[in-house]
């Protein structure tokens, strides 16, 4: 089969796709689960869509392919691509630069050679996929440069991109050498949406100060070659979760057993107290964790009575602000093992292991309290997963000021996580609130996220897009 041309092309860094050997030595593909796709299945497969992107694994490619109604289309990337493009350009310059430069970023130029070069090969897979007068949705900040990209080779089509993290503000944007081909890159789109207000406000600002183009209100002015104005509408676009998948999960009997199975199996503690995150600077993990060290050690908290659960999913092991990471928070999970737990009652449990989606609707139900401190987050879906995953109307959701869904969310436990003692406070109060609380908090958190599910957020991105 060959793949016919797509009314509606996604491009993403990762293609949504399960590859591994079959029986025969071949690979099966098989769509991997995740709230965009479920998001952009219907729209995609009523569009015969396409989505490009990166396989994940290094040299791995195959012919284009139909699944469930949607053509993948692979955009395989080199062991070189992968250290340059991937781990460097996009992981180790842009991602904490972005991040508030929570560590520091570093400037490479052979790094941003192949960012522009895998950029290219992105514009040009989604270029060749789309139909005449189609659009072009890319996704995130690995692919920055691909809006302006597909527009030059691709005038006829409609292009938007959408920012998954945040957008930085110019005192530190400004670092960045290649700043103003950023810029231009995205304005290659028709609209760009980011999580925050305040994220769609800093590119803005970024665009007058940096390129001396003008802006309108939400809207870029931008000069074209032939003298002629497009306008350019940034605006914020707050992603959700597939709330309904998210909270019928949580509803299935087997889901509610392992919740009681797993109480049980941490010893039946008054309050079981739970982080889950990729094993990221940016999630605050650490702050957490010497938060809840102080709370043992000064005796305001004790085990048996309570107990931590820590997941953190492996991630970009080969950058090594990821690896220095590792061994802090191994460190410290360590520490408070051996000071605090005894046999048969650990202080903290920790896997550096991927879950699977019926395991982690247990543990958001077995989880009294919900720990969300990061330090910077374009949205963090995980406090929306908790809150969903909540049909019984408890819990207690602590959670950092400086997420973007800190801007929805706003009867949890609102944490500032480089303040240790108001963390330490939070915690307290999340752990001792009573059950009448947490129905009313939690009533009004669900509503939210009920309301705005990431086909809400998906179909305004889009009805938003083709109005341009
Ligand atoms: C964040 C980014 C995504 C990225 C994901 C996982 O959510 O916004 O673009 O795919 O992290 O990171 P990874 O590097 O494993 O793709």
């Amino acid at each position: 089969m060959t793949a016919a041309l797509s009314d509606l092309v996604v491009v993403s860094n990762r293609l949504p796709v399960d590859v591994s050997p079959g029986p025969d030595g071949s690979l099966v593909h098989g769509r991997s689960p995740g709230g965009l796709v479920t998001a952009l299945e219907p729209v995609l497969s009523q569009r015969s869509g396409a989505w490009v992107g990166w396989p994940g694994a290094p040299g791995l490619t195959f012919d284009p392919i139909s699944l469930d109604g949607i053509w993948s289309v692979p955009v395989p990337l080199s062991p070189h691509e992968i250290s340059n493009y991937y781990e460097g350009f996009s992981n180790a310059t842009l991602w904490p630069l972005y991040h508030d430069v929570i560590t520091r970023p570093e400037y490479h130029r052979e790094w941003h050679e192949a960012y522009r070069t895998v950029n290219a090969k992105f514009a040009e897979a989604a270029a060749g996929a789309v139909a005449k007068g189609g659009t072009v949705w890319v996704h995130d900040y690995q692919l920055q440069l691909v809006p302006s990209m597909v527009k030059q080779l691709r005038p006829d089509v409609k292009v938007g991109f959408f920012n998954h993290i945040p957008f930085p503000p110019e005192a530190l944007f400004a670092q960045l050498p290649w700043r103003r081909e950023i810029l231009m890159g995205l304005l290659g789109a028709d609209l760009i949406g980011f999580q925050r207000a305040q994220d769609a406000g800093n590119f803005r600002s970024c665009v007058r100060r940096l390129t001396g183009l003008t802006t309108r209100g939400h809207h870029v002015l931008v000069r074209e070659s032939d003298g002629s104005v497009r306008d350019v509408m940034c605006s914020a676009f707050p992603i959700s979760i597939d709330s309904a998948a998210v909270d019928s999960r949580a509803r299935l009997p087997r889901v509610q057993a392992r919740a009681r199975e797993i109480r049980s199996e941490l010893g039946n503690p008054d309050r079981i107290l739970f982080g889950v995150d990729r094993l990221d600077y940016t999630k605050g993990i650490s702050h957490r964790l010497k938060a809840y060290e102080e709370l043992l050690r000064e005796g305001r908290l004790h085990v048996p009575g309570v107990v931590m659960v820590q997941v953190a999913s492996p991630s970009r092991d080969n950058v090594s602000a990821y690896q220095s990471l590792r061994d802090d928070v191994e460190t410290t999970v360590g520490r408070i093992a051996g000071d605090f737990g005894s046999l048969g009652s650990p202080a903290i449990h920790y896997l550096h292991q991927n879950q699977d989606a019926d395991e982690m609707a247990a543990l958001y139900l077995a989880a009294d309290v919900m720990l969300v401190t990061a330090l910077r987050d374009g949205m963090n879906l995980v406090a929306k997963e908790y809150v969903a995953s909540r049909v019984d109307g408890r819990g207690a959701l602590v959670l950092s000021e400086f997420t973007g869904a800190a801007d929805e969310l706003r009867q949890a436990i609102l944490v500032n996580p480089h303040d240790i003692d108001g963390l330490k406070g939070s915690i307290l109060r999340a752990v001792a609130m009573n059950p009448k609380e947490q129905r009313r908090r939690m009533q009004a958190l669900r509503r939210r996220v009920i309301e705005n599910d990431v086909s809400a957020w998906a179909t305004s991105f889009l009805g938003a897009l083709a109005d341009r």
